[in-house]
């Protein structure tokens, strides 16, 4: 999988690089950027963490999450 940063909406919250530091760093004006691509196998739901975890919707990871089934427990 992959990941990338939207640098157009990156204002350098930092929460990815605490969510997945093999991941993500800050360039020297604090704007996060992708270290590993592809994602290392065992990362990706790190990688989904510090999509869900964005404040400003910068991050994208691809493929999408798949989508939870919604089957009720009887
Ligand atoms: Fe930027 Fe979001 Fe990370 S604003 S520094 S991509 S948490």
């Amino acid at each position: 999988m992959r990941v990338t940063v939207d640098q157009s909406r990156c204002q350098g919250h930092a929460l990815c690089t605490m969510h997945a530091p093999e991941l993500f760093d800050l360039d020297g004006e604090g704007h996060a950027v992708v270290v590993a691509d592809p994602v290392p196998g065992g990362l990706d739901q790190a990688a989904y963490d510090a999509e869900a975890g964005c404040p400003e919707e910068a991050i994208t990871a691809e493929p999408r999450r798949p989508a939870r089934t919604g089957q009720a427990r009887s």
